[in-house]
């Protein structure tokens, strides 16, 4: 056992990072490989990665800049002492602001009848829920007299309750705000007010076994634009756009898990759903299982936006397909025709075949979006056991949230 931890993570380096979507499609979601090296790291499939990213250098500069800050000026942080530089770039959350920051700017902000230099009304994640919450959380007394360029009543506007504050933060980072009021923190202030940097953590792609020293990850790199500035994910866009393979040192370390595993007998029957990013452990089980031979069978439910750009894997698992390692890959991809075909749509057509691999004992794994696909998918469960299997909505509930899910243990999810 090594004793590598969030707090000491491993500092490795990315030996490949490639973009596994073809030309074209709307998305960049990324294989990349790290090297465990001489860590001493083992994992097991089912198991995440833990990942230590740092800011953007353009976003850490842009907000030195407009703080007038010194970028060498030393500073106290959780830890130790360093330049405000590296602080800003590698111990605090600065490439997106958070609710204490904007509840800050009551005190920053007084009540001058100075024009603000962005429309805040206008650029929110929903106008109409904005609007409605807006004018909700303002006292009724000030609605009329107040200008809207005040930026005291803004300020009051825009911290009325969390819906409130979500939405305005949806659009802007600290510059944006810094800018809008333009307000002046102390590097100490500011960094009392900042998130402390987070790990994130990834599904494991590969088999210790198959690849052995490295570890493998399926990566959607999170990018957007607003107020003319291109922003995005902490994490995502470290891995994407400044490690890369230039050797550059990334920390990591092992986050196991106890329940997402594989049947301990390799003769147990698997159905795997797994839509984009989702697939990630499903191609390290399918490495494990090809490893650890057994005579059970893999049912692959995979899908995403488009089978031209979003096939991920495929050699790999067309080459399982070929070889009988998988018994059954079926595909959904959500928009090559009018109408979206998501996973458990493709469940729901295939759901005497599913109830009878449910009836034999075989588990089930789900992987990718937690807010939508997980639960949807939760749904069509039940619906087959509903159809195929006879029961009531109460017993079909019953028979996969608790025999399945709480008492055999064989309804595993990974979602995120
Ligand atoms: C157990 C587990 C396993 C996971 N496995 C994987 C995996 O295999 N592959 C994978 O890609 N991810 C996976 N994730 C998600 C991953 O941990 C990160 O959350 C993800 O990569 C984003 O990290 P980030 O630092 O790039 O983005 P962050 O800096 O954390 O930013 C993400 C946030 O950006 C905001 N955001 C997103 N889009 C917009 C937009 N258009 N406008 C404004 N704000 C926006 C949202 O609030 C979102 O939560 C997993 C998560 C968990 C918990
Ligand atoms: N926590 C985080 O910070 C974070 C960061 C990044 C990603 N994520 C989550 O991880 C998920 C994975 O992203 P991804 O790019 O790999 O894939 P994705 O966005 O989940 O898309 C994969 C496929 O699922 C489809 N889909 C959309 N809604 C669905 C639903 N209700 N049921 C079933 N399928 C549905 C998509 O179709 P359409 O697109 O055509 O609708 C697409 O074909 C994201 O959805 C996101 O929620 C979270």
């Amino acid at each position: 056992m090594s004793d590598w931890s969030s707090k000491n993570p491993y500092m490795t380096e990315i030996t490949e990072n490639f973009i596994l979507n073809g030309e074209g499609s709307r998305k960049e979601t990324r294989h990349i490989v790290f090297a465990l090296g001489d860590s001493g790291l083992d994992y097991k499939v089912g198991d995440a990665l833990g990942v230590l990213a740092e800011n953007p250098p353009h976003i850490v500069e842009e907000l030195l800049e407009v703080q007038g800050w010194n970028r060498d000026a030393t500073v106290t942080t959780h830890n130790g002492e360093r330049s405000l530089y590296d602080a800003l770039k590698k111990d605090f959350e600065v490439h997106m602001a958070n609710k204490k920051f904007v509840q800050s700017l009551a005190e920053k902000v007084v009540s001058s009848g100075m024009k603000i230099s962005m429309s805040i009304v206008s650029r929110t994640r929903n106008e109409d829920a904005w609007s409605a919450t807006a004018d909700q959380n303002i006292p009724p007394s000030l609605r009329p007299s107040v200008p809207s360029d005040d930026p005291a009543s803004q300020v009051e506007a825009i911290t009325a309750d969390t819906k409130a504050i979500e939405d305005y933060l949806w659009t802007r980072d600290y510059i944006d705000i810094m800018r809008e009021f333009d307000v002046k923190y102390s590097p100490e202030e500011f960094l009392e007010l900042a998130d402390r940097l987070k790990p994130r953590l990834y599904s494991i792609a590969s088999s210790h076994d198959a690849h052995p020293g490295f570890v493998e990850l399926t990566v959607g790199i999170v990018r957007f634009e607003y107020n003319g500035r291109a922003r995005g994910g902490l994490c995502t866009q470290f891995m994407a756009d400044e490690i890369d393979t230039s050797g550059a040192p990334i920390g990591v370390f092992m986050s196991p898990t106890k329940s997402f595993v594989l049947p301990e007998d390799t003769d147990t029957d698997i159905i795997m759903v797994g839509p984009g990013t989702g697939i990630a452990p499903f191609r390290a089980f399918m490495e494990q299982r090809v490893h650890d031979g057994g005579s059970g069978k893999n049912w692959l439910f995979f899908g995403d936006q488009s089978e031209k750009t979003e096939f991920y894997y495929k050699d790999e698992i067309e080459s399982w397909i070929d070889e009988g390692h998988m018994w059954r890959f079926t595909t959904a991809w959500s928009r090559d025709q009018e109408e979206k075909i998501y996973v458990q749509h493709r469940l729901k057509e295939h759901g005497a075949e599913v109830w009878e691999w449910f009836e034999r004992g075989a588990y089930f794994y789900i992987c990718g979006d937690k807010q939508y696909m997980a639960k949807d998918v939760h749904r069509a469960l039940i619906e087959i056991a509903m159809e195929h299997g006879g029961m009531s909505e109460d017993d079909a509930t019953h028979f996969i949230e608790k025999t399945m899910m709480r008492e055999e243990k064989r309804y595993l999810r990974d979602v995120y």
